[in-house]
């Protein structure tokens, strides 16, 4: 009798432990009384298992593109937003097993358009690296208030590369915070994101929607760089020209290990110098298997500055980064 009672409930407890979370949560803002934060988490997703032996892992890397991802809301402004990686429990999932290279949601709604070259239909105005940074749109000078509003039109794709370094198959979620409030009040200012690369001039590259979902390869547009055997090299971004009016609200960089800084110039004038940060093995650093070379000693990039702003920016102001980095100094 005690036995055949302990048996639904041995069956619940388990059914407990392996619950998964929501795949929508609602946080309260920290910054702000009208804001919510809304944790929309896209999966699961089977990460392949990484190759060679348990002593010398070598990462695999799987890409992910989810078409019609889920909106945190409609007809309401992002203030900020970051992303990661998790587990169905909802723990992060993060150095020394899962090294996310880049998390990203593009806007492909018919009345998108893209912050760094003004096209149509394919507006990529988040992406996140290992370092987890939040990119925020909102200004910080009051007086000039923005963010970045979400049209009912508006359809999101989630566009992710996230590296195993585990001989074992893994499910995980990619989430993001959308930090946001309702509508898009009188007077705000539509934020556009602009990305800059050390690789090809910003707008010579097609990105579309058919790009990253045709080939299991897909690429995100942004710029990716073989760089030169050398230990320590600078490389200089081809100039970018603004097709906007209006107020800088944040500037930041992403690198990987080997990276020093970034220094961004607004018509040859330093504007920004985003430093890179490295720590230890913890935290929200980068796997050895996903950046360049495999050391079990050394710190990894763990973050990047950035620098807040209201320099105001130009139709036809020219911008170009300087990239710094030094394998000897940051082996990776
Ligand atoms: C959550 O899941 C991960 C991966 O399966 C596991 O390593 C971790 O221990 C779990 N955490 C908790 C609190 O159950």
């Amino acid at each position: 009798m005690k036995a055949t009672a302990l048996l639904p409930f041995a069956t619940l407890a388990t059914a407990a432990v392996i619950a998964l979370v929501p795949d929508v949560q609602t946080f309260p803002s920290p910054s702000r009384k009208d804001a919510v934060i809304t944790r929309v988490r896209y999966g699961p997703h089977t990460l392949k298992q990484a190759v060679g032996t348990p002593s010398d892992p070598k990462g695999t890397k799987t890409t992910i593109v989810t078409t019609n991802a889920q909106k945190p809301c409609s007809d309401c402004t992002l203030l900020s937003m970051n992303g990661g990686v998790q587990y169905a429990n909802g723990s992060e999932a993060s150095n020394p097993s899962v090294y996310l290279h880049h998390g990203a949601i593009i806007n492909v709604g018919p009345d998108a358009r893209d912050g760094t070259c003004d096209r149509p239909a394919y507006d990529l105005f988040f992406s996140t690296g290992n370092e987890r940074s939040t990119i925020i749109y909102t200004n910080a000078d009051a007086a000039k208030p923005a963010g970045y509003y979400i049209q009912i039109s508006d359809k999101f794709v989630l566009q992710s590369e996230i590296i195993n370094s585990d001989l074992e198959e893994k499910q995980v979620w990619v989430y993001m915070n959308y930090e946001h409030i309702p509508g898009k009040p009188v007077g705000h200012q539509q934020t556009k994101v602009a990305w800059l690369s050390a690789d090809t001039p910003a707008c010579q590259r097609k990105t579309d929607l058919e790009t990253i979902t045709a080939s299991g390869d897909a690429k995100l547009g942004a710029g990716e760089y073989y760089p030169p055997n050398e230990k320590s090299f600078t490389l200089t971004g081809k100039p970018w020209t603004s097709p906007w009016n209006g107020n800088f609200v944040a500037l930041g960089g992403h690198m990987h290990d080997g990276g020093v800084n970034i220094e961004i110039y607004q018509n040859n004038k330093l504007l920004c110098d985003s430093q890179a940060k490295y720590a230890d093995g913890a935290g929200h650093d980068m796997s050895g298997s996903g950046g360049h070379g495999n050391s079990a000693v050394s710190k990894h990039l763990a973050s990047m500055s950035g620098c807040r702003n209201t320099n105001t920016v130009k139709k036809g102001d020219q911008f170009h980064i300087v990239v710094n980095y030094d394998f000897e100094k940051h082996p990776g």
